[in-house]
């Protein structure tokens, strides 16, 4: 396969100032409540490192892995947790922070998952939304951007584990060689 990145769906300073001002919607929304912010690894780190750096607000972080792609375009469906958080949720207000939602597969099992655990209040912050993909309803309470059916790479975003590097986000294109 050939991989070309075709086009630019949102800028550095785009994505700069849309995180921005997600992070001033939640440190308001959380000011008084000490979050726990859940990265899900590894496509929201680079996301999150930035997001959490415009929340001046009493927070915890937390790292939880998830896979399900592997090395492929397409969702198997079979979510896998592969590193477990190491705080304990009960009792706390807990934002999951996901770099994109596409069929929904992997929130609808962390949110089972995580709920169970007990604690105050559970959402989620994610910066892409597919909701066309969508094969599992899930509540995204924060979204940065809501896009059409692209693959996207860059700003942690990958495709077999490549491109993640990227400052922008860019749409992958596929084709035969
Ligand atoms: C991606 C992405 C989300 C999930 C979204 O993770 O980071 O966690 O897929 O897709 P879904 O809504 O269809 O479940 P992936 O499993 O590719 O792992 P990665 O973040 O390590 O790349």
């Amino acid at each position: 396969m050939r991989e070309t990145i075709e086009q630019q769906l949102f800028s550095v300073d785009e994505i700069a100032q849309r995180v921005q001002e997600l992070g001033q919607q939640l440190s308001l929304d959380y000011a008084q409540l000490d979050p726990l912010v859940v990265v899900v690894l590894k496509g929201s780190a680079v996301f999150a490192s930035d997001l959490i750096r415009h929340m001046p607000i009493s927070l915890q972080v937390d790292y939880i892995g998830t896979s399900s792609y592997g090395d492929d375009t397409q969702s198997s469906g079979q979510v896998r947790i592969v590193k477990d958080i190491e705080v304990n949720l009960l009792g706390r207000h807990v934002l999951i922070v996901e770099d994109i939602v596409d069929t929904g597969l992997t929130l609808q099992y962390l949110l089972a998952t995580l709920g169970l655990r007990e604690p105050a209040s559970l959402k989620i912050c994610a910066l892409l939304d597919k909701p066309s993909r969508r094969r599992a309803e899930v509540p995204v309470d924060y979204v940065g951007f809501s896009i059409d059916d692209h693959f996207v790479i860059g700003y942690g975003l990958d495709y077999a584990s490549r491109y993640r590097q990227l400052p922008f986000i860019g749409v992958l294109k596929l084709e035969e060689e």
